[in-house]
């Protein structure tokens, strides 16, 4: 064959891969508002920066058939471009080819992406969209995946992982993505389960749809699974190069600096107004966050799941910040098992990945009662009290209210090696709240008093003495605890200058293998 022909070859092998499944099967996929795996490799990367990788490895299948087709791609396409001018490694499992089902040779592709970030310290972006275990293949899918599962460890905290569920994603072939950083999935088009309905159905005899058991608002609110959901691909694509905005490319590397151009002296004077007079009263922790952060921005992490704690990404004078927040509106802020669990994991990546944390406190207490220590909320709880106990990052703690007893040592205390606490003035630093100190103390006292109306008073003057004593900030203060009280209106000023002080901080753990976490 003459060299041309040989090129024309090449061109026609591309053109053909190129096409995936066909127009048909493309047709499919768009007519259920999905793009191809192509297309959204194209949107996510930077123009033009896509280098495909294995374009031409085909399944070596001879199974029910399979050996009279051999799909170039094999039903994922692989490789690595850049976003936002910084390297990262994709795959998009094609639907169009055996519904982007893992066969062995399409995960030989996807972890040959995986074994070259992690080589060169770059991000691993995975969009799933596939039927499972390629079924013609058996055991060699199953060791495929296996495969991948033991990268995707081994990635762990070392390269950032985001999963984007874009279509189904069920059987155990939903533990890739569970053992990443962050699970997207899209309203309506994506699903997660172990277990489909109709297993469930003949299992437990329960009806439900797909939806119910493993759509998006499923994972986003119930289970956790998924920290971001999207209304569509687009804004998930879009979501994902703005959440690596934020990350550095690997665990060595610091986070990008980008240039503030919202005034670090900015005063908000809303703030000095905003907890209000009544202690029972709520307000919205997001409030707090905007007027603090550059320009207001804050990408928010599992947002509709545990809404009691507020966990996300910012920047505060230019630096990337991780920021974590009780949210008084939802639960007043009270912690429980998943709010713990939501905490603990984001701080571990914070940690993971050198981004400093913002932790701002108004929390009334660990919640109470059978179903919350039924659930383990000790073991839950001491997560959070671990990944902050743990992190040797630079960590900054603001006070603005409540702040008892045990929440108040999990929420980045001084002694967790907290670098900086600051206090408002309205913060109430305490074992436990005026009511519940006096009743233990003064119980007895009280009662001693026949008279309905003394009984009061001498509860009230108790109650004034404790709250005199000890619901302020200046009682920790006294004691270093607490570095400054701060006016609310200064927050970001104070905070920002706090992170630049503490950016060099140098901590180690001590060796160990393993930590072992309370899982
Ligand atoms: C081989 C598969 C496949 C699979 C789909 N296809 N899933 N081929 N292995 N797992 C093929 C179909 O035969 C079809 O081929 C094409 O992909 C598109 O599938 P459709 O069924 O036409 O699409 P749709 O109606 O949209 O339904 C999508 C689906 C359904 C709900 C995902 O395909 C489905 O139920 N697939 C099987 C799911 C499953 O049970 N997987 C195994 C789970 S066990 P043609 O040629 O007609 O286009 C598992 C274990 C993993 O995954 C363990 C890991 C540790």
């Amino acid at each position: 064959m003459a060299m041309q022909d040989k090129v024309r070859e090449l061109l026609e092998l591309r053109t053909k891969a190129r096409l995936g499944g066909g127009e048909k099967r493309i047709e499919k996929q768009h007519s259920q508002g999905k793009m191809t795996a192509r297309e959204r490799i194209a949107m996510l990367l930077d123009e033009g920066s896509f280098e495909e990788l294995d374009m031409f490895v085909t399944h070596r299948c001879t199974n029910f058939g399979m050996d009279k087709e051999h799909p170039l791609t094999d039903g994922v396409v692989t490789g690595y471009g850049t976003i936002d001018g910084r390297l990262v490694y994709v795959f998009a499992q094609d639907f169009t080819i055996s519904g982007g089902s893992l066969s062995e040779m399409h995960a030989a592709k996807i972890c040959k992406v995986q074994d070259l970030a992690m080589k060169m310290g770059a991000p691993v972006i995975g969009i799933n969209d596939s039927g499972g275990a390629r079924i013609q293949e058996g055991v060699n899918s199953l060791a495929g995946y296996s495969e991948i599962f033991e990268r995707n460890i081994l990635a762990s905290g070392v390269v950032p992982q985001i999963s984007a569920i874009f279509g189904p994603c069920a059987g155990g072939a939903v533990y890739s993505p569970a053992l990443t950083d962050f699970v997207m999935m899209v309203k309506n088009t994506s699903y997660m389960f172990l277990t489909g309905p109709k297993v469930v159905k003949t299992v437990l005899g329960e009806n439900v749809t797909t939806e119910e058991l493993g759509g998006a608002s499923v994972h986003g609110s119930k289970s956790g699974v998924a920290q971001l959901v999207v209304e569509d691909e687009t804004e998930g694509i879009a979501m994902i190069r703005r959440l690596l905005s934020y990350l550095p490319s690997n665990n060595m590397e610091t986070t990008p600096e980008v240039e503030c151009t919202d005034p670090i002296e900015r005063v908000e004077d809303s703030l000095n107004a905003i907890i209000p007079d009544n202690p029972n009263k709520p307000y919205d922790i997001k409030q707090v966050i905007a007027s603090i952060v550059d320009h207001g921005e804050f990408l928010e992490i599992a947002p509709m799941y545990a809404k009691n704690i507020i966990t996300g990404f910012a920047r505060m004078g230019g630096m990337s910040v991780g920021v974590v927040a009780n949210q008084p509106s939802h639960m007043a802020g009270v912690l429980d098992i998943n709010a713990s669990r939501k905490g603990a994991r984001f701080v571990r990546f914070c940690d993971a990945f050198n981004i400093p944390i913002v932790t701002l406190v108004d929390v009334p207490g660990f919640l109470p009662g059978t179903a919350q220590e039924y659930g383990g909320v000790i073991t839950h709880g001491a997560k959070l009290l671990y990944a902050y106990g743990e992190s040797t990052i630079p960590k900054v703690t603001v006070t603005l209210r409540k702040s008892y007893g045990g929440s108040h040592i999990v929420m980045g205390c001084k002694q967790l090696r907290n670098d900086v606490n600051y206090a408002w003035p309205t913060a109430e630093i305490a074992v436990m709240g005026a009511d519940g100190a006096v009743e233990v103390l003064y119980a007895k006292e009280i009662k001693a008093e026949t008279d309905p109306q003394k009984q009061m008073e001498a509860a009230l003057a108790k109650k004034t003495e404790y709250n005199n004593l000890f619901c302020n900030p200046y009682n920790a203060a006294r004691y270093g605890y607490i570095d400054d009280v701060i006016e609310p209106r200064n927050t970001r000023y104070r905070v920002i200058k706090a992170l630049r002080a503490i950016q060099t901080k140098r901590l180690e753990n001590p060796a160990k293998k393993h930590d072992n976490l309370p899982l």
